[in-house]
């Protein structure tokens, strides 16, 4: 353990079993093999990944110092079906604590993706453990928070897209931390009374995405909607020239 770790550690001081690393291949895939050991709940957090996972077997580019990545090992007495709930409140959550630590508006892009000033800071995870019976065994939910802009800038294929809630400030520690102790308070508070999804109201009102034209793609063709909004079941309504479209998982494009 090093002394940042364990500075981390001490400052975090959260009700959780919590593990401060330096470096992971991906904070998702270490709680994934201790989630074989235990059957606690536990948060990990890392400095860096080497192989940062992102939806859609993407990458996620994690380097030291611009980011944190966190995963919390849960155990939620939730069906399979109810877990991709851990995501929206997870949504919830990162967005008003990246707002609460910068005062600046944070806007959930549909499904999972947090945006300030119309770039993406933060990315979202979860991945689910189900039984041969189809019950959920465990979950694990991963965050990305963009908090400073890296060194050099973002590499050519997110420089377009990707941003930092601060800019043009070096790194802080102490912000470092308090953006984790405050996701952790928001994130509780929404997971401890899940499957009740009063925070979608909270969702929906943070959409990026509502009222604006959007592209999509849906039966392997190039679609155009444009946002009605979301349900309450997370499901993004849209109007195209062929009818009503409901889309409950995927990705959709907007340009700013
Ligand atoms: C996305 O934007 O596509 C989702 C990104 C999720 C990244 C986080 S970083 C912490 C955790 N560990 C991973 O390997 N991925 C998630």
């Amino acid at each position: 353990m090093s002394e940042k770790t364990s500075f981390f550690e001490k400052q975090l001081n959260l009700p959780i079993k919590t593990i401060v690393l330096e470096n992971v291949d991906s904070t998702n895939n270490y709680c994934k093999k201790i989630a074989k050991a235990t059957a606690n709940d536990a948060l990990v957090v890392a400095f860096a990944q080497s192989n940062g996972k992102g939806r859609m077997g993407r990458n996620f580019y994690s380097p030291t110092d611009s980011g944190i990545y966190v995963s919390y090992l849960l155990h939620p007495a939730l069906s399979a079906e109810e877990s991709s709930k851990i995501t929206t409140a997870a949504a919830v959550a990162a967005a008003k604590a990246i707002e609460n630590i910068s005062s600046k508006k944070a806007y959930i892009k549909w499904v999972n993706d947090i945006y300030v000033d119309n770039k993406k800071v933060c990315g979202i995870l979860t991945e689910s453990a189900i039984s041969a019976k189809g019950e959920l065994e465990y979950a694990v939910m991963g965050l990305g928070v963009n908090l400073f802009a890296p060194l050099g800038g973002f590499p050519d294929d997110i420089k377009d897209k990707a941003g930092s809630v601060f800019k043009g400030i070096l790194p802080s520690t102490d912000t470092t931390i308090s953006f984790i102790k405050e996701f952790h308070k928001q994130f509780i508070s929404v997971y401890n009374i899940l499957p009740d999804n009063y925070y979608m109201e909270e969702y929906k009102s943070r959409s990026l995405l509502k009222g604006k034209t959007v592209t999509f793609i849906k039966d392997g063709k190039e679609n155009e909607g444009f946002v009605l909004g979301i349900d309450n079941e997370a499901r993004l309504l849209l109007s195209t020239e062929n009818g009503a479209v409901t889309l409950s998982a995927g990705e959709v494009s907007v340009k700013f």
